[in-house]
Formats: structure tokens, sequence, C-alpha cells
């Protein structure tokens, strides 16, 4: 921010980090969910997307261009109108859930939709930014994750200090670089930091995550040397029994890609004392069709 920087704002941020009591953790083992879906538009994605448009204004842009799995693109589109600025979203032809094509839809935002996967939705942005003069807001914008950065901050001041561990789903790996840098600058570098990823990065179920190569690895793999912790990876069967159990034994309805930082931790092996955060990512709302995508095994 600078004092030329507009202020752009939905109301993002300071969102609840709720103690979970009935997931199955070992004895003494404390379970905090930061529940990013509470945001303006559903996900985490606001935090940096409010301050990525500001700048965008700043700078005199006419619009705003993504790829996206659909959250990146709602918020996109969402903060665009909010500063009276063109959003163009580009994504893979069936990736997006309908409920997040629906939040872009409504504001009158160019959709662009490719053959083809994540990554080639990500070249084309590249592509349309260069020949509309238009800037990316996807995370390799610096001011994404600053943005992002702020909700370890917020955890810091919720618990009062550090978790021992915090999981989180793993696409690009932006929001993992932007927690590692919030801690890292808050005056905490070590932390066991969990970047959950879907084995299938292709063809998972967790839209939100289908991305075959995350553009951040280098930096996730850096931020997890200083930081301590480790890429895990889980099945699609492992994440839907982890949305499940935060539903029916939490009573919170998140995404399927935000389920996977539950997966990712084996709670019960964890010491007495443990401080666990999940981040989770994005609303149940998001994707109401995971409930009949997501069968319970079995059924
Ligand atoms: N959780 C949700 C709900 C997401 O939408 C995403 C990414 C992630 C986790 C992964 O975060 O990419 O920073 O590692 N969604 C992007 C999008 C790709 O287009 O909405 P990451």
């Amino acid at each position: 921010m600078s004092p030329s920087t507009p202020i752009v704002t939905l109301g993002e941020g300071s969102t609840p980090l709720l103690r979970a009591a009935r997931l199955s953790a070992a004895p003494g083992v404390e379970v905090w969910l930061k529940c990013e879906g509470v945001n303006p538009t559903g996900s985490f994605k606001d935090r940096g997307m409010a301050l990525a448009v500001a700048k965008a204004v700043e700078a005199g842009a006419r619009a705003v261009v993504c790829a996206s799995t659909g959250n990146t693109a709602a918020s996109a589109a969402a903060y665009a109108a909010r500063a009276g600025l063109e959003a163009i979203v580009v994504h893979a032809a069936g990736g997006p859930s309908s409920s997040k094509l629906a939040q872009v839809r409504v504001t009158g935002a160019r959709l662009v939709e490719i053959e083809g996967t994540f990554d080639d939705a990500f070249a084309a942005a590249e592509e349309l930014a260069e020949r509309e003069g238009a800037v990316v807001v996807n995370s390799t914008n610096p001011d994404r994750i600053e943005g992002q950065k702020t909700a370890a901050l917020e955890i810091v001041e919720q618990l009062g200090g550090l978790p021992d561990v915090l999981a989180l789903p793993y696409g690009g790996g932006g929001n993992t670089v932007a927690y590692a840098k919030g801690f890292l600058e808050a005056g905490f570098p070590a932390l066991e930091i969990v970047p959950v990823e879907a084995a299938d990065r292709a063809a998972t179920t967790a839209s939100a995550i289908r991305i075959p190569t995350p553009v951040h690895r280098a930096e996730v793999e850096d931020a997890l040397a200083r930081s301590g912790g480790a890429i895990v990876s889980v099945t699609d069967d492992e994440i839907a029994m982890a949305w499940r159990s935060l539903a029916r034994g939490e009573g919170v309805f998140c995404e399927p890609a935000s389920a996977a930082a539950l997966a990712g931790v084996d709670l019960s092996s964890l010491a007495e004392g443990t401080r666990v955060v999940l981040v989770l990512t994005g609303h149940g709302l998001k994707d109401p069709d995971a409930l009949d995508r997501l069968r319970e095994p079995g059924s």
C-alpha cells in the first residue's frame, strides 16, 4: 500500500478460527479450523484480490485477467466490479463448479473457456493480458501474496502464538507461500507447514485444486526448507472422508479441496500438546454438487 493506493474492499479477512473438539485426534491435541469460506466471495482469495485490484486501479489499469479453477475467478470478478474495472476470466472447460461460474457471470465479467487443463488456461491468460494490457491477478501477482499472508498474522493473533502444524490444500502453491511469508515476517519462522495436494492432480474431483503443474513449486520447497514440514498427497476417497467428517462432526461445510487439509494430517499420531490449524479455504456452497459426486465408500 502507498498513500495513492485506493481502498477496495468487500469486508474480507477477520475470519473465525474455530476449535474442533470432535475430530479424531490423540488426547491433548488441539485442532483449530481457519474458516476462510466466510470471506465475501466464499474463499481465501478475497484477501489477496482486494490488494491486487487496488494496485491495478492505482496503476491505471482498465482490466484484470486471471486463469482459474473458479475461486480466483469469482473473487477477481467481484473486486473488479467493486472497483469499476473489467474482469476477464479464463477457465478450462468443465473445470469450475456451476456456483463459481454463477458468481462470475452475475458481474458481467468476460468468460473465456478453453479446451485443456488449468495450465493451458494460465498460459492463455498471460497472452490475453499482454494483448489487452490487462493486469494478471493470479497468485503470480505479488500483491495477491501480500494480501493473503494476513491470514497467518490473524492466526497468530487468534491463538496468541504460533500453531505447531499448519495444513492447507496445495494447488498452485500461492497460499502456502503466503502463509510461510506471513509467519516469517511475524517473527515465527519455524513450524510444520503441510501443503496437501491431490494424488491425481490432473483429475481430482476436488476441482479447485485440479492443477497439473503448481506454478509456485520451487518457492513452496524453499519455504518448507526454511519453516519445516513436507508436501503430502491424498486420494479423492481420503478427501471425501475428511469432507464428510468436517460437516458431520463439526458442522463446518467446506468445499472438497479444503478438506484435503484434514485428509493430509494424521491427527491420531500427534504428541500431546500439539496445536494444529487446518485452513479451510472455500465454502461448501461453492460446490454443492459434491454431495452427489463424493459418494460414501460402498454406496
Ligand atoms: N483451496 C481452494 C478452495 C482453492 O480454490 C485453491 C486454488 C486452493 C485451495 C489452492 O490454493 O493454488 O494457492 O495452492 N484455487 C485457484 C483458483 C487455483 O483458480 O481459484 P493455491
